[in-house]
């Protein structure tokens, strides 16, 4: 059988960067308004710190006003709140995002349950997640809408198609599986406690891995022609004593299954940013009572 198709997640987020931008644009020369980011960094986590500036990048460029809040690692609970609390009343800003994970000492649960819903861009907060699934308008996940442009695009009719989202996570597995639902899918959730994992895996006519674990998903759980979204991003020893990025799925042994995938890295690991990015849009829409932006 010939190769699976390869997902290009770059050029998909360059796509909706662009649209965003344009969307951005034309905020400004009919009402005036620049959208704006804010995301705090706590502590000096270097993978979150890449994250971060990759962030206020992205944002700069799609023409969006970028602001970058940092706290030490010691920062209490109470100044985060209050640096929450702070970008929830500011008119500028209409999206803010508290940088995951937090230093231990901090409930992360009350800092989202702090943020201003109609700024939550992360769509974390439990008032968006009730819309995500109750079918309201919400701020989605980022990771989980970025997958759903990737589906869309190889998989242009989605009614009635099997669907297993592999992990249950309140930032991907879960989300995903609502829009997935949404879209008329037949959704299974699995996890560490499913039985015959690998049974079901290859039932599904779409197969979204969000466990992270280091290629837990072999090629022979595969549906033959399946489409693989793989959103685990996992560092693991490589050649020459250098570490290498894999996904949950083993590629090389997917890629002569399936038949559409995405590769890590370059597939899902850049829509997580421009879906971010289009939040932030959204958000800033709406919060003006002005109608969706059409990206
Ligand atoms: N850390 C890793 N991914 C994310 C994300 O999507 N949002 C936030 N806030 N933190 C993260």
């Amino acid at each position: 059988m010939a190769e699976a198709v390869r997902i290009d997640g770059k050029a998909a987020a360059a796509e909706l960067r662009a649209s965003v931008g344009g969307c951005v644009a034309d905020l400004k020369a009919r009402h005036g308004v620049t959208p704006g980011l804010a995301v705090v960094l706590v502590g000096d986590d270097p993978a979150s710190q890449v994250y971060v500036r990759n962030k206020g990048k992205a944002t700069h460029e799609a023409g969006m006003a970028s602001f970058e809040f940092r706290l030490s690692a010691g920062a209490t609970q109470a100044e985060v709140l209050a640096q929450v609390a702070a970008l929830n009343a500011d008119a500028a800003v209409d999206g803010v995002l508290v940088q995951l994970p937090l230093p231990g000492h901090i409930d992360e649960t009350a800092i989202i349950d702090a943020t201003d819903p109609e700024k939550d861009v992360d769509g974390l907060h439990v008032a968006n997640i009730g819309r995500l699934v109750t079918g309201r308008p919400a701020l989605v996940p980022c990771t989980p809408s970025g997958c759903m442009v990737l589906i869309r695009k190889h998989v242009p009719d989605l009614v009635g198609k099997r669907a297993i989202v592999v992990g249950r996570s309140h930032l991907v597995g879960k989300p995903i599986a609502q829009l997935l639902l949404a879209a008329h899918c037949t959704v299974t959730i699995a996890h560490s406690r499913t039985r015959d994992l690998a049974g079901e895996c290859r039932r599904a006519d779409i197969l979204i891995a969000a466990v992270g674990k280091p290629e837990m998903i072999r090629g022979d759980w595969i549906k033959p022609g399946a489409t693989v979204i793989d959103v685990g991003i996992n560092r693991v020893p490589g050649e020459g004593g250098k570490s290498k990025l894999v996904g949950d799925v083993a590629f090389d042994e997917a890629v002569s299954v399936a038949g559409a995938i995405t590769p890590v890295p370059g597939g899902v690991g850049p829509m997580t940013i421009a879906s971010l990015l289009r939040n932030t849009l959204i958000a800033a829409c709406r919060r003006r009572g002005l109608a969706d932006p059409d990206v």
